[in-house]
């Protein structure tokens, strides 16, 4: 009776230790699934991403991206009109599944958080590094992305490098593609991104 006791004491201990163990990480029993054909990726979906940037004025309000760092002289020495060489721009962008803006006090589809910054002196290219960041019903979690944008070409590849939560472990590719812009302050972009790697 006695050593039974003991047991079921164990057992419990066990238990709770198993269970403290597995909420630590977020996903439990997932398994790897590697597309096996570029044509066939395990996930895809596309949205458009928003730059909003601050024109130092009057859309405090409206601006969800500004220029951190000030073009380098570097930035005039090709052209007069100038490429914003050294300008590092931080952004939290709303990402949605359609082209319009999220209406006032609507949660998009996701944001992107982070930055990009201008790097060549002969004409416009920049770099990215962000995490799409999914906080909504239908998705929680991360997809982080990073690449060269050749602004010169029509579509060009970001590499998605890993994800959380809904995207754990993801990897992949998004292709972005200039969809609309209003002079300096407004772009979006087509970002399809297909995913080749994932947890399911
Ligand atoms: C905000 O400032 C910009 C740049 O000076 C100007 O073109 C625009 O008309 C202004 N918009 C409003 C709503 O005041
Ligand atoms: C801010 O956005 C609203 C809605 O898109 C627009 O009506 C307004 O003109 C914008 N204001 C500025 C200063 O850009
Ligand atoms: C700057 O302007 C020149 C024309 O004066 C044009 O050829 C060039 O493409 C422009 N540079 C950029 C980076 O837009
Ligand atoms: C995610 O959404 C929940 C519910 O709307 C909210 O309470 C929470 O603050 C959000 N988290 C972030 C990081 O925005």
């Amino acid at each position: 009776m006695q050593g039974l006791a003991v047991t079921s004491k164990l057992s419990l201990a066990v238990v709770v230790v198993v269970f403290l163990l597995g909420s630590a990480g977020a996903v439990h029993g997932l398994r790897r699934v590697v597309s096996s054909s570029s044509d066939e990726p395990c996930n895809e979906m596309t949205l458009y991403y928003h730059d909003i940037l601050y024109n130092g004025v009057n859309n405090t309000k409206n601006a969800t991206s500004a220029a951190a760092t000030k073009p380098t002289a570097l930035s005039t020495t090709h052209w007069k009109n100038g490429t914003y060489f050294g300008t590092l721009v931080v952004f939290n962008d709303p990402m949605t599944v359609g082209k319009a803006l999220p209406v006032a006090g609507e949660e998009p589809a996701a944001r992107a958080q982070e930055f990009y910054f201008y790097d060549k002196q002969e004409s416009y290219t920049s770099w990215f590094g962000f995490s799409i960041v999914f906080n909504s019903t239908a998705h929680k979690g991360t997809l982080n992305l990073v690449g060269a944008d050749l602004m010169d070409d029509k579509t060009r590849d970001l590499s998605v490098v890993g994800g959380t939560g809904d995207f754990f472990m993801a990897r992949g590719i998004a292709t972005l593609r200039l969809d609309a812009s209003e002079g300096t302050v407004y772009f979006r972009l087509q970002m399809d991104i297909k995913l080749y790697e994932c947890y399911v």
